[in-house]
């Protein structure tokens, strides 16, 4: 790709549609606000080594029977043999530091599955906004902003990171889209963007979310630039790029 043509910028607005989007060529950037990738991007924050993602619980209990650390939830409860759960703040401990994590959600890390194949998958999240944005905008390939969602279904809360991204991105000098998934997202950001935490938490999961106690979670998630730590796929592992 010639490197003075913009480049382009689509919306994924569930897993389930990955394979419509040639990622081998892509940069994918996993989103899931509530709360996967937030989290992951507070670990490395809180100097974990690395994040072992898994699909299943099977998966998970069998690392931990080798020792390892696990951590994760099932439709946002605790997961009964786990360390510590996906709250951001479970992750704010010195037990982390220059260690493994295995990790295991409902939707993000299914959602890594979907995409491993892509140029580079990348995770992204308010709490690494710009070192995101900057990476892509010094990156010379396509994006996919996929959105985790719920089961397979639309998020509210991934769509508007979507849309924040891609409107930083298209206001700047290197991309564009043509993309209805990318404009609509874009236009639901511009639309709420002043009183952003009121229209998530018009979504099923903050609901959930709450009526477990994660109010805080869900306000912390929403932070930007908390960290500048930027959370790549590596063969089976993620690793701070
Ligand atoms: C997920 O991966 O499904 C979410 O992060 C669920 C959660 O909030 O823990």
């Amino acid at each position: 790709m010639p490197c003075n043509s913009k480049r382009n910028i689509e919306v994924c607005f569930s897993p389930a549609l990955t394979g419509h989007y040639g990622i081998t060529e892509k940069n994918v950037v996993l989103i899931d606000i509530l709360r996967a990738t937030s989290t992951i991007c507070t670990a490395f924050a809180w100097g974990v080594k690395e994040i072992i993602p898994v699909a299943s619980e099977e998966e998970a209990l069998a690392y931990k029977a080798k020792g390892f650390i696990v951590a994760g939830e099932r439709d946002g409860k605790v997961l009964i043999f786990a360390d510590f759960g996906n709250s951001p703040f479970d992750f704010m401990n010195d037990k982390i530091k220059d260690n493994s994590v295995v990790f295991c959600t409902t939707n993000g890390t299914k959602a890594i599955n979907a995409a491993k194949n892509a140029e580079q998958l990348i995770i992204g999240s308010y709490l690494n906004f710009s070192s995101l944005a900057n990476y892509l905008e010094n990156d010379n390939h396509d994006v996919v902003l996929l959105c985790s969602g719920w089961k397979n279904k639309f998020s509210i809360e991934d769509t508007l990171f979507a849309g924040a991204l891609c409107h930083r991105l298209i206001t700047g000098e290197f991309f564009e889209t043509d993309d209805d998934a990318a404009i609509v997202a874009v236009d639901l950001w511009n639309n709420t963007k002043y009183d952003l935490l009121s229209y998530v938490d018009k979504g099923d999961h903050s609901r959930r979310l709450k009526k477990l106690g994660y109010d805080g979670d869900i306000e912390f998630c929403h932070t930007f630039d908390k960290t500048d730590k930027l959370p790549v796929l590596s063969g089976e592992t993620i690793i701070n790029l």
